[in-house]
């Protein structure tokens, strides 16, 4: 929506075509916060936050990328407020209040309570209503339409209401849909985040860069998986093993339990690994937050883990684990959102890989990714529409005759697995093999899954024969997506002899700059994964020691 209003206030005609309500996408279930150096308070300024997203990344995310994230970033946060977005404000000062976060070196995370992102997705729909940008809701994405140059002329999509298929042609193609948490489970994305825009990209031969990076969230509840807020223990809450002892003292010293994730998620993890958790978790403890602060700050947290764990944070600790959160991964893109490898095509927020984030993302800077790349990539998908202008698009009905064909084709067969029991396969692998801990022979094991479900995925069946809202025919085609996304993502750890950020290898364990301080790209060359390597752009950060 960031993107489709940049590109609308640049003079373009433009719609937004989506999977489910646009606020309904899962960036309203973003709880903590967005950040942004805005210097209310403290002495922070970009650059802090700048070095600390560096640093966050392991020392591979690309620097001028990053400085513009952190740059550009009170900018977006106060045209957010401009917009209608209520942040939480500081009692005294009545500016916008600001919270310590994960990796942070100074309180920058803005935050409307803990339902932070279902503010901003609510104040970006109002504006797309306000500009009568249209929304084909309910479209599900299934093909992105190549002209006879290569370059992307729009998309293919499955009116769910309707039951047809659809080619909408556009001169520009700007691809959001977020993450693929769903290769996981449990994970804290919702059912819609199965990774769609990339798998389209890796399809049309678009490489997608460091998939082996996957975030695992420190606090998500046992066994749904459903996110509790960073933001919790940036309020002060304390994390505790079987012993009570606050554990964290002894992984990172100084910043305890807001290192960044991958530390925090290893430490868990090695708690519950060497005995001293409870029942697979460690434990949560905000009781001495009080009352008070928990309804004030956290009143979502309280209300999510009553529901799902029967605890009230306000009188007991809260167990947790770490869970599939985020991927740093995505869609190759220049630091202005665009596929070099097709002409015509974008992409922005989690689908993409800019990259911001590197080997680990910081909490909060995800939404704010989603606001600051998305209104850079609107205002170049304009920049590049106004530079082909002369150039006439067709919305090229093919396209779609092409997909109904293949789909009549799916519906027809009646004999060979079904989608879920693939899909919970894959899960399984990618849970019990590619998780916080990895090693080769465990990774060589999933991809010997992965391969096996890639072939029996040429016989998959759907029931359902109908067309309207047919459901199994829409999970089938997620299932897809998600297996060549798991193929992306272990064949790149495996390949990737070190450990940096999210990617622990404990055959590796250490990070090997000499060797492994670069991007990987992964192509889709005839079924099988092909990699390759880019540079990391550096400014100013040489890489150090990471230590919290
Ligand atoms: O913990 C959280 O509130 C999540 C924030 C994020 O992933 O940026």
């Amino acid at each position: 929506m960031r993107a489709a209003i940049a590109a609308h206030e640049a003079g373009v005609d433009v719609a937004i075509v989506t999977k489910v309500h646009p606020v309904r996408s899962h960036s309203g279930a973003a709880q903590g916060g967005i950040n942004a150096a805005l210097g209310n308070r403290t002495e922070d300024n970009p650059d802090n936050h700048t070095f600390d997203t560096v640093k966050g990344a392991d020392y591979i995310g690309d620097q001028d990328a990053i400085e513009l994230l952190c740059q550009r970033a009170p900018q977006e946060i106060y045209q957010l407020e401009h917009w209608g977005a209520v942040f939480s404000r500081h009692e005294t000062t009545g500016k916008i209040a600001q919270r310590p976060f994960g990796g942070a070196g100074f309180p920058r995370t803005c935050y409307a309570a803990d339902l932070t992102g279902l503010v901003i997705l609510h104040t970006l729909y109002t504006v797309c209503v306000k500009y009568d940008i249209p929304t084909y809701e309910e479209y599900f994405v299934t093909d992105l339409i190549e002209d006879a140059q290569g370059g992307c002329a729009g998309v293919v999509a499955y009116d769910m209401v309707h039951g047809t298929i659809e080619s909408i042609g556009a001169k520009a193609t700007v691809m959001a849909t977020g993450g693929a948490g769903r290769v996981y489970r449990p994970s804290t994305n919702s059912h819609s985040s199965t990774g769609d825009a990339m798998s389209l990209g890796l399809r049309h031969g678009v490489p997608l860069k460091d998939m082996e990076f996957m975030q695992f969230h420190p606090t998500t509840l046992s066994p749904s998986g459903v996110l509790v807020t960073e933001g919790a223990r940036g309020e002060g809450g304390y994390l505790l093993n079987a012993d009570g002892e606050r554990f964290m003292s002894k992984y990172a010293p100084n910043k305890l339990e807001l290192a960044s994730r991958d530390v925090v998620s290893r430490s868990e993890a090695t708690e519950i690994l060497e005995g001293r958790g409870v029942d697979g978790c460690v434990m949560l403890d905000l009781r001495h937050l009080g009352r008070d602060k928990i309804l004030e700050r956290l009143p979502q947290i309280r209300e999510l883990s009553m529901a799902f764990a029967g605890v009230d944070p306000i009188d007991a600790p809260i167990p947790i684990r770490p869970g599939a959160h985020y991927h740093m991964g995505g869609v190759h893109v220049d630091i202005n959102g665009a596929a070099p490898h097709m002409p015509g095509l974008f992409a922005a927020g989690e689908c993409a890989c800019v990259s911001v984030h590197g080997a680990n993302r910081l909490g909060g800077n995800s939404l704010l990714e989603g606001v600051v790349y998305g209104a850079i990539t609107g205002e170049s998908a304009a920049r590049y529409i106004a530079s082909v202008n002369g150039k006439g698009f067709t919305a090229s009905p093919a396209a779609a005759k092409d997909y109904e064909r293949q789909v009549a084709e799916l519906l027809a067969r009646d004999d060979g697995p079904k989608q879920h029991e693939l899909r919970n396969r894959l899960a399984d692998a990618m849970q019990d093999k590619v998780g916080v801990f990895r090693t080769g022979p465990e990774l060589e094991q999933a991809k010997q899954e992965i391969d096996r479900l890639k072939e029996e995925f040429q016989h998959v069946t759907v029931d359902d024969k109908g067309s309207i809202f047919n459901q199994q025919l829409i999970h089938t085609i997620e299932t897809g997506y998600l297996i060549d996304l798991a193929d992306t993502m272990v064949s790149g750890a495996i390949a990737r002899t070190e450990s940096r950020g999210a990617h622990s290898r404990t055959d590796f364990p250490e990070r090997d700059d000499d060797n492994w301080m670069k991007h990987t790209l992964a192509y889709l060359d005839d079924n099988e994964i092909r990699l390759d390597y880019s540079e990391v752009t550096m400014t100013k950060y040489e890489p150090q020691v990471r230590s919290y």
